[in-house]
């Protein structure tokens, strides 16, 4: 019997106990490895460090299509099969038609399953999962390399082959915090998917990770020193923040986890230029700790919303939101945490759609 290559599930399932006979263990996984990149390439080697014998589970061109949609896959299945098949870490490949790799698991009976670190184990499809625990599979989440994904990579390839339409938006950026969102809008603006330069970062947190970010790039930067209370921001620091604003000429005004109340000096400069990101989806649970809010409410979904800023607190017009679905045991902190993640996503997206309106309707005025 061939050894390396492609296998049918029964093969495969021959090789798994000719393994355990020889006190050897198959590692599987499974995927749709579309567009191969260096992500998989670790991540694959990780997977043969803890085997004798890497056996890939790929999703078969149908099978992409129904879970990807219909510009995936890419590649053909054999393409995807060889281009697998030349990596020193993989061993087999078997191509399977459904949208989930349960009926291969249950053939197969892996000794190890391993899955790229963006799975939790509590986010694996409960069938597959229940597959896994029937046949006593070892389940093993590996790091994810950062940045290196499928859909990033496809988004490269679109930014680099769309011309931008217009000059990059001209962004100020206002946090308090550890500056997630900020760092996620800078990836995008290094991605190509968000066109757009940032010209000022302010925070009135002296060691916030918003200005930390800002130095290592070079992007101009202030610490606002406001004292008082928490969350007040008197009239002088409002003209100030403003002034710094104006001086930096940016189109847009992005608050991302700022914990002032942005009142009408700034407001009224840049009306229907500032955008927030908050954690639930509004009008539901506006104010701090929304995520909370959400699960002592006993709600079923929350998410994240982008909306513009107006005199009242988190009222002003709904940009975009994304569902986040509760899980019965959620704390507020993996709940938070899956929030962000949403945050992330459709900040940049945001920024870019209202950016991108404004830059034009400048233009059209000036035609
Ligand atoms: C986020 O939870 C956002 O919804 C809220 O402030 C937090 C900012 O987080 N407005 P980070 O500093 O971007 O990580």
């Amino acid at each position: 019997m061939e050894h390396r290559g492609i296998l049918r599930a029964d093969e495969a399932a021959n090789r798994r106990d000719e393994l355990a006979r020889e006190g050897k263990q198959l590692v599987f996984t499974n995927g749709c490895f579309d567009l191969l990149h260096v992500g998989h390439v670790r991540y694959l080697n990780e997977a043969a460090a803890l085997g004798d014998f890497v056996l890939i589970g790929l999703n078969s061109d149908r099978s992409v299509t129904s879970l990807k949609g219909p510009s995936r896959p890419i590649h053909g299945e054999s393409d995807r099969a060889e281009t697998l098949l030349a990596l020193r870490s993989v061993d087999g490949v078997c191509v399977f038609d459904d949208a989930r790799a349960t009926a291969l698991i249950r053939t197969i009976r892996p000794h190890l399953y391993v899955k790229g670190g963006d799975y939790q184990i509590d986010s694996l499809d409960p069938e597959e999962r229940a597959a896994l625990e029937e046949v006593g599979a070892e389940i093993r989440i590996l790091p994810l390399a950062p940045a290196r994904s499928t859909s990033l990579t496809l988004q490269k390839i679109t930014a680099a082959e769309t011309p931008a339409p217009h000059r990059p938006i001209r962004l100020a950026v206002l946090g308090s915090g550890t500056g997630s969102n900020f760092q996620a809008i800078l990836e995008s603006i290094d991605r190509g998917t968000l066109h757009a330069e940032v010209r000022l970062a302010l925070s009135d947190v002296a060691n916030s990770g918003i200005l930390s970010l800002a130095q290592s790039r070079q992007i101009p930067s202030a610490h606002i020193a406001l004292g008082g209370k928490p969350k007040g921001l008197a009239r002088s620091a409002q003209e100030e923040i403003r002034d710094r604003l104006l001086d930096a000429d940016v189109d847009l005004v992005i608050l991302a986890g700022f914990m002032r109340v942005i009142k009408s000096p700034i407001i009224e400069a840049f009306r229907g230029r500032i955008l927030n990101i908050h954690p639930s989806l509004l009008p539901r649970h506006k104010g701090l700790e929304a995520w909370r809010q959400a699960l002592e409410a006993g709600d079923l979904e929350t998410g994240a919303t982008v909306h513009q800023v107006t005199e009242e607190i988190d009222a002003g017009e709904i940009i975009a939101q994304k569902v986040v679905a509760i899980r019965e045991d959620d704390t507020p902190e993996s709940l938070h945490q899956r929030i962000h993640r949403v945050e992330h996503e459709i900040f940049p997206i945001a920024i870019a759609n209202v950016g991108s309106a404004l830059i034009e309707k400048e233009q059209d005025a000036r035609d």
